[in-house]
């Protein structure tokens, strides 16, 4: 059979229909009586007409399409695309969580209530902060609540302080969250071993830096041993430390934030705690923070008094709500679940294995690709493509190759300082076989450059779609069909 590749519009007849509905018994309005004439379009709707079968095959036709978690391996590095397991989908579905409503009385909905409140509990432990707030929906919100946060306890110690300083391996929300937190950001370059240099650090900062933002272990997948000591620098000059925690997947049950000194932290819970992600669908960036910024988090803050739930919105110093209601509540059912079904132990062993299979794959590829900072990595690594490129071939190429094999490719051109880089993170949820795989597809599109540069420059070839220019896909895209002229028809209902 061929592959389905026809638009509903393409398949559809006149007159074809797909369920049959009773004659209306209610009496029919004019919609002229209704809505102004100037709002009613000319010509009846170009509508398509399909059977009900073939609605069914077109749709799941177009789900097969896509590319996910749950259809085939995603080593999208530092998006941390782990299996989201269903057991997390069958609780957020229970009706005593999916039935209610973010108005009803807090006396009704004391159950909802607690499970935010041991999730807060929970996330606090693993951070090693003293409270958190679940109300960020994403990570890049966690960040500027974050900052939000430590620039309104500057402030109030009559300080203004202008300046976040931001390593140059970061992921580009943070400097963004800065700015928009009204920060002026300071780029940190990093070492020759790809660590915060700690020299150039202290070059940068001073009695104007309201805080660092660090991810640890950094997006090349390396972890900042020197944390101690950049905590020291920061805090000697009353800066506080931000920990941006996308990559938390690599510490959990292992150490925490708190302990490296970090004084504000951020989770993804769509990446380290299985919640489902992307598709600017909800996730959540909930915010841990050490004692002395309390006062600043969101309001409401859930609190608890005896064996009662509240909602606490008397916090004077808070710097106010962030997100409608108390953040998307069916993710947190979701990350509350998988951390309670994992327990202290499962989670650190969720560390241990994304460890010991980034290492696994770096191992395996490091003969075939340049490998900017061979050193033990954390859940994810870095490899570069500029020996390919010598050749001709890029690294956009070749992770458009990777999609003939069935695999999303890795992150690709980030982190920045990683000429033609490849970021491949394969999470502790794949097996070894699927490892094993995926480095043999890599492997081969290596073999690939050397002895057939074409195959590589000319794919993917098995795709629905090859090539497209991708700026213009992002700029101009096209989102409505336009029937060709030389399939104009015409029927009673249809006039193009
Ligand atoms: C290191 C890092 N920080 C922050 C973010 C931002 O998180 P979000 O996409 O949830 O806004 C990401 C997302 O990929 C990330 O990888």
């Amino acid at each position: 059979m061929t592959a389905y590749n026809d638009l509903i519009f393409e398949i559809s007849k006149p007159g074809r229909i797909g369920v049959n509905l009773p004659d209306s018994d209610v009496k029919e309005v004019l919609l002229t009586d209704k809505f102004p004439e100037h709002l009613l379009r000319d010509t009846p709707a170009d509508l398509p007409e399909v059977s009900e079968l073939q609605l069914m095959r077109h749709y799941t036709a177009l789900s097969n399409k896509n590319h996910g978690i749950d259809n085939g391996f995603y080593p999208l590095g530092s998006c941390t695309m782990k299996y989201n397991p269903k057991i997390n989908e069958d609780v957020a579905r229970l009706a005593g969580f999916s039935h209610i409503h973010p108005y009803q009385p807090e006396k009704t909905v004391q159950g909802a209530l607690q499970l935010l409140y041991d999730l807060q509990c929970d996330l606090a432990e693993i951070s090693g902060m003293d409270a958190v707030t679940l109300q960020p929906s994403a990570g890049a919100q966690g960040e500027w609540t974050g900052l939000m946060i430590a620039k309104a306890f500057h402030q109030q110690k009559g300080e203004t302080r202008t300046k976040v300083l931001v390593p140059d391996s970061a992921h580009g929300t943070n400097p963004a969250s800065a700015s928009v937190a009204g920060f002026t950001t300071v780029t940190i370059p990093s070492n020759q071993n790809g660590l915060v240099d700690i020299v150039e650090l202290k070059k940068h900062v001073d009695s104007d830096t309201a805080a660092l933002m660090l991810t640890n272990p950094n997006t090349l997948g390396l972890f900042e041993n020197e944390i101690v000591e950049i905590a020291e620098v920061v805090h000697d000059i009353g800066g506080l430390l931000y920990y941006d925690g996308a990559n938390a997947n690599a510490i959990l049950g292992k150490t925490t934030p708190g302990k490296m000194g970090f004084d504000i932290v951020h989770f993804n819970l769509h990446k380290t705690f299985t919640t489902p992600h992307g598709g600017g669908g909800p996730g959540a960036g909930p915010v841990g923070v050490k004692k002395e910024l309390i006062p600043y988090l969101p309001v409401p803050l859930i609190e608890k008094n005896e064996d009662q739930y509240t909602l606490n919105y008397d916090h004077p110093l808070s710097i106010g709500q962030v997100k409608g209601y108390y953040g998307n509540f069916g993710i947190l059912v979701r990350a509350f679940t998988y951390i309670r079904t994992m327990g202290p132990e499962g989670l650190r062993q969720v560390s241990e294995s994304a460890v010991l299979h980034a290492n696994y794959l770096q191992k395996k590829l490091e003969p075939y690709f340049d490998s900017p900072y061979p050193q033990f990595c954390k859940h994810e690594f870095v490899l570069s493509g500029s020996k390919q490129k010598k050749l001709g071939v890029r690294t956009i190429d070749m992770a458009k190759r990777l999609l003939d094999f069935g695999y999303h490719p890795p992150t690709i051109y980030f982190p920045l300082n990683v000429e033609e880089c490849l970021m491949i993170e394969p999470t502790e949820t794949e097996t070894k076989e699927t490892l094993d795989a995926f480095a043999e597809a890599m492997t081969n599109i290596a073999t690939e450059v050397e002895e057939n540069p074409m195959r590589v420059l000319e794919a993917p070839h098995t795709t629905v779609i090859g090539r497209i220019n991708e700026t213009k896909a992002a700029r101009k895209p096209v989102l409505r069909y336009i029937r060709p002229k030389e399939v104009v028809y015409v029927n009673e209902t249809t006039e193009v």
